[in-house]
């Protein structure tokens, strides 16, 4: 282990929906991607995540199903672990915001902010249903935005120009439940004093200018320079989430969002306990070198680049100090890099519409990897992109397939074979043989260097340009000629490709976990890159949760040039990767749109 303590922080899914592409390529992939390379480089790694299991989009989802919000979240919940087991997210812990842990540290967060006089209660007016003699919660109400004039802005949220809004102003609100029209009544609410938190949030904000991605200072320095910050309401008139903890304020919830980031806090907290390590949690939380990384999605800027900020600000060193430790200030975000959204064939994905390519249906017909693969081409790191299945048949078989696949493929059968599956002594390298490793050798520094800026999208293609040197290589220097008049060129061939091929893994090893740990096997190493997961079930007071966790004992994958040696004994290869049929494009494209 090394210096720096990575945590990587990645959004928490609502359990009210399955996954689809665009949630992993969004947050969940680059996630894994980032935590993947960091642990190659022997970095202190701790990826935490959890269901979002609170609010209204899970009694929402709960009311149309018949069904409690516990079960509903539950059942979210569980798909969720299968399909991030099956695609190799690698979570440290993948926990959820309905555990007796969560609540308590909520409180105690809130507690902290509380006695530091970042709270303040107010008495507003909310929109209440007469027709169903409650406080409609925010998601319930719809309307429209006062700063951009769209006409399917939320109570709280304008998806159209991504600002956040102050519930009353709303114009035009609409039920949702049943299309009446609300009226506004008195309620009382704690609020968080973001005025108050303001210039602390700007100057934290104002140290990162040079590498917080555009969106991100866009959505929150760029916001604030327009306008002030209000306070905003931390609590809700709501029955299922974390109660205030304080007496007189029964039937009340803390605000799904205050509460659900705080979950990379307690997860962390979580994350150690189970490992019956309880202080470990504070590497990434109390040690100023700690890095701490926030992937989610263009909608959640404001909760993790302003919200989140000031709430961890603005616990200065008092829930160290409720904790029962030394006075620490908690880790700040060191970057948040937000994704911008993926379509689907050129329309918004939509769950309710079924316009969207689901993770576990889709791993139902094809391998993780080239998933894998697919969503960080086009990866919406800059941009909107767009999933399209021409697109995808093309990327697996003229690429993953034809520059890579092929590649190790026709390399590793051909030295298995005509050397007896041992890698041959190469004598004198030549200069090109020279050249062509020292090429693809200086992708552990550019490739890095990708890597550490989160241009995950860079990184994969310089791994899968310097696969085109090697092929490149290949054509000139062509072994399987070589050999009829030359066995000891053809060998020095080889051997400079499988070396070049094994640092290639270890580039490409983030991404396609799955077909490199095979790769490794073949080249004849006998531990895997990576640790192994699993699913395990806690039982506290609130019930029981399952979790899914990363462990690390046996990985060992390192970020550095291949030292392969001749008389390496190899094992037999077989592909990596699976040709598709033209025909799937339309099948897939069949799918889309219809319910079932
Ligand atoms: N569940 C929310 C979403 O999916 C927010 C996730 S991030 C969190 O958009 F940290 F706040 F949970
Ligand atoms: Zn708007």
């Amino acid at each position: 282990m090394t210096d720096t303590p990575i945590l990587v922080a990645v959004a928490w899914p609502y359990a009210n929906a399955e996954i689809h592409v665009g949630n992993l390529t969004g947050a969940y992939l680059p996630a894994d991607i980032f935590a993947r390379y960091h642990r190659l480089r022997g970095r202190k790694v701790l990826m935490v995540s959890g269901s979002d299991a609170h609010g209204t989009p899970i009694t929402l989802r709960a009311d149309a199903e018949g069904t409690t919000p516990y079960a509903a979240y539950q059942r979210f919940h569980n798909s969720f672990l299968d399909l991030f087991q099956q695609l190799g997210l690698s979570y440290d812990l993948f926990t959820s915001t309905h555990t007796d842990n969560h609540f308590d540290i909520s409180k105690k967060i809130f507690n902290a902010l509380k006695n530091n006089g970042y709270l303040y209660t107010e008495k507003s007016k909310q929109w209440y249903a007469t027709s169903q003699g409650r406080f409609l919660p925010d998601r319930y109400v719809e309307g429209t935005c006062y700063i951009c004039g769209d006409n399917f802005a939320r109570s709280d949220q304008c998806d159209k120009c991504g600002s956040l809004l102050e519930a009353d102003k709303l114009i035009n609100p609409r039920s949702k439940v049943d299309g009446s029209t609300p009226e506004l009544r008195e309620t009382e609410h704690y609020y968080l004093d973001l005025g108050k938190l303001q210039p602390q949030v700007v100057g934290f904000l104002k140290g990162k200018q040079e590498h917080l991605r555009p969106n991100v200072l866009r959505q929150s320095l760029g916001q604030m320079e327009a306008e002030a910050l209000h306070g905003r309401a931390i609590t809700r008139d709501l029955d299922w989430g974390i109660p205030v903890p304080l007496e007189g304020w029964e039937g009340k919830c803390l605000y799904v969002w205050f509460e659900a980031v705080i979950g990379y806090l307690s997860a962390s907290v979580e994350y150690a306990n189970l490992n019956k390590l309880p202080a470990d949690w504070q590497n990434w939380w109390y040690e100023p070198q700690a890095k701490s990384y926030y992937f989610i999605g263009k909608d959640n800027i404001p909760f993790h680049a302003v919200i989140w900020p000031a709430q961890l600000i603005g616990c200065g060193v008092e829930f160290s100090r409720l904790m029962g430790d030394p006075p620490h200030t908690l880790t700040l975000p060191f970057d948040v890099p937000a994704n911008e959204f993926m379509n689907l064939e050129a329309q918004k994905i939509s769950g309710s519409r079924n316009w969207a390519v689901w993770g576990l249906d889709f791993l139902s017909r094809y391998d993780p990897d080239p998933l894998r693969y697919y969503l960080t081409v086009n990866m919406p790191e800059t941009k909107d992109t767009d999933w399209n299945w021409d697109d995808f048949y093309h990327r697996n078989n003229d690429e993953l397939v034809a520059t890579w696949g092929n590649l190790v493929n026709r390399v590793l059968a051909f030295t298995y074979k005509h050397w007896e599956g041992v890698l041959p002594d190469p004598g004198l390298l030549r200069p090109t043989d020279k050249e062509l490793l020292a090429a693809v050798e200086k992708g552990f520094e550019t490739v890095a260097g990708q890597m550490e800026a989160v241009h995950l999208r860079a990184a994969l293609g310089e791994s899968m340009r310097l696969s085109g040197e090697v092929n490149k290589y290949l054509d000139t220097s062509a072994p399987w000629f070589e050999i009829k008049t030359d066995k000891a060129a053809a060998a020095k061939s080889v051997y400079t490709a499988i070396l070049a091929i094994d640092n290639l893994k270890t580039m490409l090893a983030p991404f396609i976990p799955f077909s490199c740990e095979r790769l490794h096997t073949f080249l004849g190493y006998d531990a895997p890159l990576f640790g192994s997961q699993s699913v395990e079930s806690v039982k506290d007071s609130l019930g029981e949760h399952t979790v899914l966790r990363y462990d690390p004992a046996g990985a060992s994958g390192e970020w550095k040039v291949s030292t392969l040696q001749p008389g390496r004994v190899l094992r037999q290869p077989g592909p990596l990767f699976k040709k598709l049929e033209p025909e799937i494009v339309e099948q897939e494209r069949a799918r889309l749109g219809k319910k079932d």
